[in-house]
């Protein structure tokens, strides 16, 4: 089989040997002589795989028993949902949102349904290519809440500290880079993020929720929307994504045992992006950055090329070379090249060598 090089935004890569252990499980669930299609999600083995899941998040993280670990369905937009009718429906107080991007765009939207929202800063002016710095906005100390994006995944945009919000709860969408870097993980009172970017297939989000914050929670929520109802049944309520969930194991042991934990993860994924961000910087201009350098994103490296049709020719020629994946969002264009922590130092430094390959071919 061709070697083909993953840097799709997501779903996104997956480790090799996560991927073999998937296929065995298909077959034989280890210890369970079924499927892991058909495990049915009442068994003490789909208990054993969820406690073992949850440890494993909690370990990685260093996250205390004050914050429940969740997994939970309808992906990062249903958290867009759930946050504001737990926390902003039938308060006066505004939540207050960054607006960064493509994705806190969507976030904002959701949370209006619910009840009032202020926009603290907005990347609108420019073009959503760089992220606030502290002394432009000000969170209000009495805000329900306040939201933002750690990395978006659109314009390839990443904090690299944490906002101040004083005693303001923080909530957190950390779907695109969720365990590829350490976190100052008291600072929170919320953080979700999907699966299908660093930590497994679509299908599963995790939600880490600190007691006090979810002592907040509205009353009278429908029971599948209620965090309260995720919380008492240890995410097993109904059925869960059992398939997902596993892989999410899987992801997890492999970055214990085999990457040995988050701080050697992040300094795999600082080079990798380095790499790729030196090519950009060397080449005059042909490959052209979307961010400011300072919120340059380690996981979604975002650029363009001279014009349109010398951007077509490299995106032909990157998948007919086994690079997939490559294709900017719609609603930006350009390229961009996904690098979650399934993708393996050898794919970047291939991806770097195809493009400097492709500029002296392509410059003028
Ligand atoms: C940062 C971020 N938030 C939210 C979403 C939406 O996630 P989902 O498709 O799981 O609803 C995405 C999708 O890629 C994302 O990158």
């Amino acid at each position: 089989m061709r070697t083909v090089y993953n840097f799709s935004p997501g779903p996104g890569a997956l480790p090799d040997s996560v991927i073999r252990q998937t296929q065995e499980a298909l077959h034989c669930v280890p210890g369970g002589h079924i499927s892991l299609l058909g495990l049915n999600h009442r068994t003490s083995l789909f208990e054993h795989i969820l406690e073992e899941t949850e440890d494993n998040v909690r370990r990685l993280l260093h996250i205390p028993p004050e914050y429940h670990v969740l997994f939970l369905q309808g992906g990062s937009s249903l958290q867009f949902t759930m946050i504001p009718m737990a926390f902003l429906r039938g308060r006066t107080q505004p939540a207050e949102y960054f607006h960064t991007g493509y994705w806190s765009n969507k976030a904002i939207q959701e949370a209006a349904f619910e009840g009032p929202v202020r926009v603290v800063w907005s990347g609108t002016p420019a073009g959503f290519r760089r992220l606030p710095d502290a002394p432009e906005y000000h969170i209000s100390p009495t805000a329900s809440y306040f939201h933002y994006i750690t990395n978006e995944t659109v314009e390839g945009l990443q904090f690299d500290s944490v906002p101040e919000c004083g005693q303001v709860p923080l909530v957190c969408d950390m779907s695109s880079d969720f365990l590829a870097r350490s976190i100052p993980l008291e600072r929170y009172g919320l953080i979700y993020a999907h699966a299908q970017k660093n930590l497994g297939p679509s299908g599963v989000t995790v939600v880490i929720l600190h007691q006090d914050l979810l002592a907040k929670s509205s009353q009278g929520l429908p029971t599948m929307l209620d965090y309260r109802t995720h919380c008492e049944y240890r995410s097993n309520y109904n059925t869960p994504p059992v398939f997902a969930i596993y892989v999410v194991l899987l992801v997890t042991r492999w970055l214990l045992n085999e990457i040995g934990g988050i701080k050697i993860m992040e300094e795999i994924n600082r080079q990798k992006a380095a790499q790729l961000y030196h090519v950009l910087d060397a080449s005059q201009g042909f490959y052209s950055g979307r961010a400011a350098p300072k919120n340059r994103s380690l996981m979604n490296v975002t650029f363009t090329l001279p014009d349109t049709s010398v951007q077509q020719r490299f995106l032909d020629e990157a998948t007919a070379a086994g690079f997939y994946g490559l294709q900017g969002h719609r609603s930006v264009g350009g390229i961009r090249a996904s690098l979650y922590n399934g993708v393996t130092l050898k794919a970047v430094e291939a991806l770097c060598h195809f493009m400097e390959a492709f500029r002296l071919q392509h410059e003028s």
